[in-house]
């Protein structure tokens, strides 16, 4: 199939990273860690009237957090994230360098305050945009020190490099996550019968019952904790009303 039939092939709901330089999809693509089944469309060195030539990546189902798009902002910058729903580009914004990079980057001053053994703050870097992207620095806001372009890249590259807890989030991967915690941990009850369901405090029945005091270790308490987190960022992402859907779930 040629990348011009690949381009006309629209996606129903999910993402399309557009005006990606030429040559960085795959950079991009590693960023994201998609799950393996993910429906996933690249295009690479296609004609594009501002770039000349431009990547595209298509993603079903999918949304981004907020940190995954400052992070592909070091690597793709000026690219466009189109946000589709319904077969319509519900949203388009330019991929942009953020003011502030929190927590990803480590400093490279091992006497900064964020590399201390106990109680390390996070990192937090001031971002210096220069006009073209290899003069873009960090400046620690610890101590100081300056990260130059090519040791950012370096580092995003490397295979040691994690956005933790932000991997690109989809409903379907919170709910795999967070189940697996609650089945492993025995936090998920069924009654004897479907029958008899469990009665729960405000007097509704319920066919499932959810023992979150049952997780005690420290593995399942970070799963939890991650799948409530990206599921607010999803939200967050969507546009969608927080408090409300929030208030709503704790009754469950
Ligand atoms: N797209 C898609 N599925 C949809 C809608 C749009 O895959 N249901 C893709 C289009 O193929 C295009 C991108 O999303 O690559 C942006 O769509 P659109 O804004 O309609 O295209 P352009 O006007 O060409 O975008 P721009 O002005 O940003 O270049
Ligand atoms: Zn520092």
């Amino acid at each position: 199939m040629s990348n011009r039939q690949l381009l006309v092939s629209k996606i129903e709901n999910g993402i399309v990273i557009d005006h990606i330089p030429a040559g960085k999809a795959f950079l991009v693509l590693k960023l994201l860690k998609l799950p393996n089944d993910a429906e996933t469309l690249i295009a690479q060195n296609v004609e594009s009237g501002r770039l000349g030539k431009k990547d595209l990546i298509k993603i079903e189902g999918t949304y981004l957090t907020s940190s995954e798009i400052d992070i592909i902002a070091f690597v793709a910058p000026k690219s466009t994230l189109n946000i589709i729903q319904d077969w319509d580009v519900k949203e388009k914004r330019t991929i942009d360098l953020p003011d502030l990079i929190k927590g990803v980057f480590q400093c490279p001053n091992l006497l900064c305050p964020t590399n201390r053994e106990l109680a390390a703050p996070e990192t937090e870097f001031r971002v210096e945009r220069g006009e073209k992207i290899e003069e873009t620095k960090l400046h620690c806001t610890y101590c100081g020190s300056i990260t130059w372009y090519g040791s950012i890249l370096d580092s995003i590259k490397s295979e040691q490099f994690r956005i933790e807890g932000r991997g690109l989030v989809s409903e379907a991967k919170i709910e795999k996550i967070f189940l697996e915690a609650l089945i492993k941990g025995g936090a998920l009850r069924f009654p004897p019968s479907p029958d008899h369901p469990f009665m729960l405090k405000s007097g509704r029945p319920s066919p499932y019952f959810i023992n979150l005091g049952a997780l005690t270790d420290g593995e399942s308490l970070a799963k939890v904790k991650w799948a409530f987190a990206s599921y607010i960022a999803l939200l967050m992402e969507k546009g969608e009303n927080i408090r409300l859907r929030l208030r709503f779930r704790s009754k469950l």
